[in-house]
C-alpha cells in the first residue's frame, strides 16, 4: 500500500491529511472522536455547540434510495448538540490533550453578538485550533441563527467579527446553499475577519410523503417539516458553490473546506480539484463508519503516485481554469457516438433512451443490435450515459458546415 505524504496547511494550521470528520453526530463526544482519529482522520469539526441545548425531535432522520442502492440523499431535522456547553468544552479539551496533532475545529452558533464572542473565548480555551461559525444549518427554530443567517450578508459580517472580538484562532465561516450566489455572504464574512469558507451544510428538502396519511417523512407526531439534505445526491451543487468561490477574483487565497457527499477518494479529489484544500465527510460516516478513511487515504495516494504529484497542494485548484461560462464553450463540432460490438449487451436502453428522449437516430435491429444513424444524430450522447455496459464511446468528430477544423480535447 501506497502511503503519500498528504500533509497540508488549512487557514495557517499543518494537517497530516485534509479529511476531516464534519459537524454533526459523527463527531459528538471524546470516544467518537478519538475513535476516529485513531483511524486515521487528520481532524474534527466538533458537533456546533451554543449557549443552549438542543431540544430535538424524533425520528429525525428521512433518506432517497432508488433500486435498492444505498442513500442517495440523506435529510435530516437535527439542530445544534444535545449536550451540555461544559461537558461539550471539557470533551474538546480532552480530545485537544490526547490528539495533540490532530486539528479540532470547534463549531459554534449563538443568536446575539456578545454570545458569538463568548462561545469564541470559550471554545479558544478549550484548545481549538480553529472556530467554524454555523451560519448555515436549515432547521433552527429562530431566524436569528443558521441558514437565515448564511442568507443576510449584514448577520454573517457582524456575527464574524464578534468571534473575532473572543479570538485570535483563524475563523472559517460555513456557508447555506440554500441561495443563488454564495458570493455575497462569502465576501460578508471576510469583511468581518473571517480567515476561510466552509461550504456546504445542507440543502433544504423535503424527501418523501407517506401515502395513507399524507405527511411527509420523517413524522413527528403528524407532521414533518422542510429541513437539510446531505449526502451523494448533494456534491454536484455543492461542488458548483466550491467553483464559484474558489474561482472569485476577490476570494482566490481564501482557504476553502469542500463538503457535501463526500464518499470516497474519487468524492475528495473532486473538491481538491476546484479549490480546496480540506474536505469535510459527514453522510458517509453515518451510513459506512469511520474506516471509509482508509479508501480516501490510500486512494489519494495512489492516484498521486500514478500522476507523479509529491504534494497534495499540488492539486488544488487544478481544474478550476477548465470551468468556463456556456457562451464560451466550442460549438463547432459533433462528436458522434461509437457503440462498441464487443461490449453490446443488445438491452436496447440506448435505442429507447434516443427514440423517446432523443433525436431518432438509433436504429434497432432484428439481431436486437444498435446502429447509429450520422444523419439524425446530434452527439448529444444520451445513448453513452444510459449505456449500463460502456459499450458507447466516442467516435468520428464532424465540424459545423464553415467552422474551422481543429484538434479538439476531448
Ligand atoms: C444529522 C446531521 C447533523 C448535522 N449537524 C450539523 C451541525 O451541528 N453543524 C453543522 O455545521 N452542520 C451539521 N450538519 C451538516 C454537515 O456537517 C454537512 O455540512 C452536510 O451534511 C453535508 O455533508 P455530507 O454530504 O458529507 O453529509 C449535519 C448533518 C447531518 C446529516
Amino acid at each position: 500500500m501506497i502511503n503519500k505524504d498528504l500533509s497540508i496547511e488549512f487557514c495557517g494550521v499543518k494537517t497530516e491529511n485534509p479529511f476531516f470528520l464534519a459537524s454533526a453526530p459523527i463527531a459528538s463526544n471524546y470516544q467518537m472522536i478519538a475513535k476516529a482519529l485513531e483511524t486515521g482522520w487528520g481532524g474534527v469539526v466538533f458537533k456546533t455547540v451554543g449557549l443552549f441545548v438542543a431540544d430535538e425531535v424524533s425520528p429525525r432522520f428521512d433518506h432517497v434510495k432508488k433500486e435498492g442502492t444505498p442513500f442517495l440523499g440523506f435529510k435530516n431535522l437535527e439542530q445544534i448538540s444535545e449536550y451540555p456547553l461544559e461537558k461539550n468544552l471539557e470533551e474538546m479539551n480532552r480530545i485537544k490533550k490526547s490528539f495533540p496533532d490532530k486539528v479540532l475545529i470547534a463549531s459554534i452558533m449563538a443568536e446575539e453578538d456578545r454570545d458569538w464572542t463568548k462561545l469564541a473565548k470559550l471554545v479558544t480555551q478549550a484548545g481549538a485550533d480553529i472556530i467554524e461559525c454555523n451560519f448555515s444549518c436549515p432547521q433552527m427554530t429562530s431566524d436569528k441563527m443558521g441558514a437565515d443567517v448564511g442568507q443576510n450578508p449584514d448577520l454573517v459580517k457582524s456575527y464574524t467579527a464578534a468571534v473575532k472580538q473572543g479570538s485570535d484562532l483563524p475563523i472559517l465561516a460555513k456557508m447555506t446553499p440554500n441561495l443563488g450566489s454564495m458570493i455575497p455572504p462569502a465576501l460578508a464574512a471576510m469583511g468581518g475577519g473571517a480567515t476561510g469558507l466552509a461550504a456546504i451544510n445542507t440543502i433544504k428538502s423535503i424527501t418523501r410523503i407517506d401515502f395513507d396519511n399524507h405527511i411527509p417523512l420523517p413524522i413527528v407526531n403528524g407532521k414533518s417539516a422542510v429541513s437539510g439534505y446531505s449526502g451523494k445526491a448533494v456534491k454536484p451543487i455543492a461542488l458548483r458553490f466550491i467553483h464559484e468561490l474558489a474561482s472569485y477574483p476577490d476570494l482566490k487565497k481564501v482557504p476553502i473546506s469542500g463538503i457535501g457527499g463526500i464518499e470516497n477518494w474519487q468524492d475528495a479529489l473532486e473538491f481538491i480539484l476546484l479549490g480546496s484544500s480540506n474536505l469535510q465527510v459527514c453522510t458517509a460516516v453515518m451510513q459506512y463508519g469511520y474506516r471509509i478513511i482508509e479508501d480516501m487515504i490510500s486512494g489519494l495516494s495512489h492516484y498521486m503516485e500514478k500522476k507523479g504529484f509529491s504534494k497534495l497542494d499540488q492539486l488544488v485548484g487544478l481544474a478550476l481554469d477548465n470551468v468556463v461560462s456556456a457562451d464560451k464553450l466550442d460549438r463547432d463540432f459533433i462528436i458522434y457516438p461509437q457503440i462498441s460490438k464487443e461490449k453490446c449487451i443488445g438491452c436496447g436502453r440506448c435505442y429507447i433512451s434516443c427514440e423517446d428522449g432523443g433525436h431518432q437516430a438509433i436504429i434497432w435491429s432484428k439481431t436486437r443490435r444498435p446502429t447509429v444513424i450520422e444523419d439524425k444524430c446530434v452527439g448529444c450522447h444520451l445513448c453513452s450515459q444510459v449505456c449500463p455496459a460502456e459499450a458507447i464511446g466516442y467516435g468520428e468528430v464532424e465540424f459545423k458546415e464553415g467552422r474551422e477544423r481543429k484538434s479538439i480535447i476531448i
